[in-house]
């Protein structure tokens, strides 16, 4: 796999990173989120200028494949993993790994003890690989729709992350 490579993000990512939003959710969340899900949670990015100032409040940062962006993923305060979305053209090649990998060394850099994530059920089995676990599972209203996802929290210490596949 080419080098995967990370950058802040900027405002003129917004939207790339909206396009990617919408299509993880429609092609990567398929098997676990039905149509009227997936449209409410893609609806997130309809308003693009939100979307990218939320990007931009939040540390963002984006990774690239040759230059361009295929992913991204946001800190919320020191100890919330907000956003992670990676373009399903590159998925399955460590890219959304490497991403909670780079914001758990932020967020340690941060002083964060922890950091907590609201995981999908498609991002659940990445969370439990790189050592997060499961605190409890809700539902979350979007619209007129329920999704389901469950609180992960990895505790930070001194440690570094566990390595990813790249
Ligand atoms: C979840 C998501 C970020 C994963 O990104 P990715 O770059 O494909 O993930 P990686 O390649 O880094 O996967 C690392 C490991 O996580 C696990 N994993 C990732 N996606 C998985 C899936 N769909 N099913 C089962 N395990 C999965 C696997 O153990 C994988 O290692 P492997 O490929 O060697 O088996 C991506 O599918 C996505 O954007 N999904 C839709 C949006 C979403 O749910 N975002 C999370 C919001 S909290």
């Amino acid at each position: 796999m080419t080098a995967v490579a990370f950058r802040p993000y900027l405002p003129a990512d917004a939207g790339r990173c909206a396009a990617i939003f919408r299509d993880a959710i429609e092609f990567s969340a398929a098997d676990d989120y039905d149509d009227d899900q997936r449209a409410a949670w893609a609806a997130r990015a309809d308003d693009e200028d939100g979307f990218g100032a939320k990007l931009a409040k939040q540390l963002t940062i984006v990774a690239t494949l040759e230059g361009f962006v295929v992913a991204f993923a946001s800190l919320e305060g020191a100890e919330k993993l907000d956003m992670l979305y990676v373009d399903p053209a590159a998925g399955r090649q460590g890219v959304g790994a490497s991403l909670v990998d780079a914001l758990i060394r932020l967020a340690r850099a941060r002083g964060a003890k922890r950091l907590t994530a609201e995981a999908s059920d498609v991002s659940k089995p990445l969370f439990e690989r790189l050592g997060f676990s499961a605190e409890r599972r809700s539902l979350v209203q979007l619209d007129d729709q329920w999704l389901a996802h469950t609180t992960m929290t990895k505790a930070l210490g001194d440690d570094p992350a566990p390595p990813t596949r790249h």
